[in-house]
């Protein structure tokens, strides 16, 4: 009988102990815990009506295809929908462009595994995607991270990044990952500026661009920017490739989503996931065409916003009443998306007072320094505000405030 197995797990996983949030929610489960922490979509938002006719339509025409197997980039009708959803946003593919993926972290894993040896290195903002950093860490790359700004990534703070390894004579980057639009963790977004300045360093230095688009769709207030892969375009490249997920916009339990960039890049891509998960489900692939053929995506999405926008609004009227008498405390202020980013003085470390706050006031979020892919901040912390009803907006902020209040 093998009595040891860490000695035979491959030096990818030996180490990796698992997804900090994944446990932490494993511990915080407990009815009267006021929980911060998951970035779930609320339910009140899922299209429950159009599910329930569209799984009768899907069982009712064809019972025995969809239980089969599919094809593996994905079924054409989705690709379809996909492709004209994404012409309202600017964006023009073609099927040779895109990639259906089993969720946005399906579509990282396939990113990571397709440019990452281990000892490569990859941009990242600090904070990042902490989802991101993980499946990148399976191919043991080197993450340089850069402190995001108010407006966005630290575009100049790449660019030395960039120059300084050239200098040296070292690999440059494999990509620069980014998050634009209301950033997990920090809800910030990133300034247009910004964005063609990142584009001119893409091609200057021939680095693509992981731009990854989850919460596009959840703009609460403010003008909506260009996505850097509709920018890339207009210039006539392909240096971007574009993550997406049907989880915020639809419902996470599809875990379906869409990689699109270069044909080169989404062959390659296909070949992974012919490797990894074969083929997405057919069911929740004709699901998610359903929703995107027979809904009007427009009311749909405003009436989100508005759901949103009402939580985001009580979110931060009760940071100010609550939080806002403590020195060297404060908040990120998004326009969409689920988070938002608390600072608090840099003797607290968000991971003890985590246990302090779930043991003493039944209120829980996720500590800021799982957000680091290295060297961590340790007086931040992520709080989603999108799951938790409106009445536990107010009375958990209130809680988080008292617990500060003991221990400041
Ligand atoms: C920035 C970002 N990318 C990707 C994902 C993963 O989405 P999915 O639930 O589809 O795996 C998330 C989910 O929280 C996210 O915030």
């Amino acid at each position: 009988m093998i009595k040891i197995w860490k000695d035979l797990f491959s030096d990818n996983i030996g180490d990796f102990e698992g997804y900090t949030i994944g446990k932490m929610l494993k511990y915080i489960k407990e009815p009267d815990i006021i929980s911060f922490a998951p970035g779930m979509p609320s339910p009140d938002t899922f299209p429950k009506e159009m599910i329930r006719k569209a799984s009768d339509a899907i069982l009712r025409e064809n019972l025995e295809g969809v239980f089969q197997y599919t094809s593996i980039p994905g079924e054409d009708s989705l690709i379809e929908s996909v492709i004209d959803f994404l012409k309202t946003d600017d964006i023009n593919i073609k099927k040779e462009n895109i990639l259906i993926t089993n969720s946005g972290q399906h579509g990282i894993d396939i990113t990571g595994r397709l440019f990452l040896n281990p000892g490569d290195s990859v941009l990242i903002d600090r904070p990042t995607f902490s989802g991101a950093i993980v499946a990148f860490q399976m191919e043991r790359p080197q993450f340089i991270g850069i402190n995001i700004e108010d407006d966005g990534s630290n575009i100049d703070g790449f660019r030395e990044k960039i120059k300084e390894l050239k200098k040296g004579d070292n690999p440059l980057p494999k990509f620069i990952y980014v998050v634009p639009d209301f950033q997990n963790p920090a809800g910030i977004t990133m300034k247009l500026q910004k964005r063609e300045i990142l584009l001119d360093l893409s091609y200057k230095y021939n680095i693509p661009i992981v731009e990854d688009s989850p919460y596009r769709a959840l703009r609460y207030c403010g003008d909506s920017i260009p996505s850097i892969f509709s920018l890339d375009q207009k210039r006539d490249g392909m240096n971007v490739i574009g993550l997406y997920t049907f989880s915020k916009i639809f419902a996470p339990g599809v875990r379906l989503g869409f990689n699109i960039g270069h044909p080169r890049v989404v062959e390659k891509m296909i070949n992974i996931k012919e490797a990894n998960v074969l083929n997405s489900p057919k069911w929740n692939q004709d699901l998610c065409t359903f929703f995107l053929k027979n809904t009007n995506l427009k009311e749909y999405f405003r009436k989100n916003q508005d759901y949103y926008r009402k939580k985001l609004e009580i979110t931060i009227t009760s940071l100010d009443k609550y939080l806002g008498k403590f020195d060297n405390v404060s908040w990120t202020k998004p326009e969409g998306g689920f988070f938002l980013w608390i600072t608090l003085p840099k003797k607290i470390n968000t991971m003890e007072f985590f246990y302090k706050a779930v043991e003493e006031e039944r209120v829980a979020f996720v500590p800021g320094e799982v957000f680091y892919g290295e060297n961590p901040e340790k007086n931040h912390l992520r709080l989603n505000f999108s799951y938790p009803k409106e009445e536990e907006l107010k009375e958990g902020i209130k809680r988080l405030g008292n617990c500060l209040k003991k221990h400041l």
